[in-house]
């Protein structure tokens, strides 16, 4: 039988493995105390939760998934569909920085295919991969709803508005 592919939501590398189980540390545990306090359910929580687990692990893998379903008492399935849906949750890992380059029609009209494309030639990495070194990420994602300054390119938390091709040579080298 054909091996499924790793980006399919069956595939065997996206189930969670006990041998490599997450738990938070005692200040991401405490903040998601804090988080539970300000939600009427554990269901109204997951989306913070998530935050929290990014932030704490830099990706979502499938056995914070699980830990996160069991935090909630929610099923994996249940997470897992909240954290596809969403492109601010990073289903594989990334670099240090994460370079998200909005392409939806406001940015692309505005050059945003040159900055990704030249991203892509300057670090020599192919569409959503990431640098040898694991600095850099490179991912094409929708809109960014900041679309009166386009073109958007999203770094980790912060949004860089009204980028040109000059403006991401000139930032690239600051990123270290
Ligand atoms: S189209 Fe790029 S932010 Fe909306």
């Amino acid at each position: 039988m054909a091996e499924l592919h790793p980006d399919n939501p069956y595939a065997k590398d996206r189930f969670a493995d006990p041998s490599k189980a997450v738990e938070f540390p005692p200040e991401a545990r405490k903040r998601f105390e804090h988080i539970l306090t300000r939600y009427p359910s554990k269901e109204a929580a997951l989306l913070p939760t998530l935050h929290l687990a990014q932030e704490t692990w830099g990706w979502i893998s499938p056995e914070t998934v699980h830990y996160v379903s069991e935090l909630l008492d929610l099923s994996p399935a249940n997470v897992f569909g909240v954290v596809s849906f969403y492109n601010m949750y990073n289903q594989k890992p990334v670099g240090k920085y994460h370079l998200q380059v909005c392409t939806n029609l406001s940015c692309m009209i505005n050059r945003a295919y040159d900055i990704y494309e030249g991203l892509c030639e300057k670090l020599h990495v192919k569409p959503g991969g990431t640098t040898p070194d694991g600095l850099y990420t490179v991912t094409e994602v929708e809109c960014l709803g900041s679309c009166g300054t386009a073109p958007v390119v999203q770094i980790n938390n912060d949004y860089h508005e009204n980028m040109s091709v000059e403006e991401m040579d000139a930032l690239l080298p600051k990123l270290k």
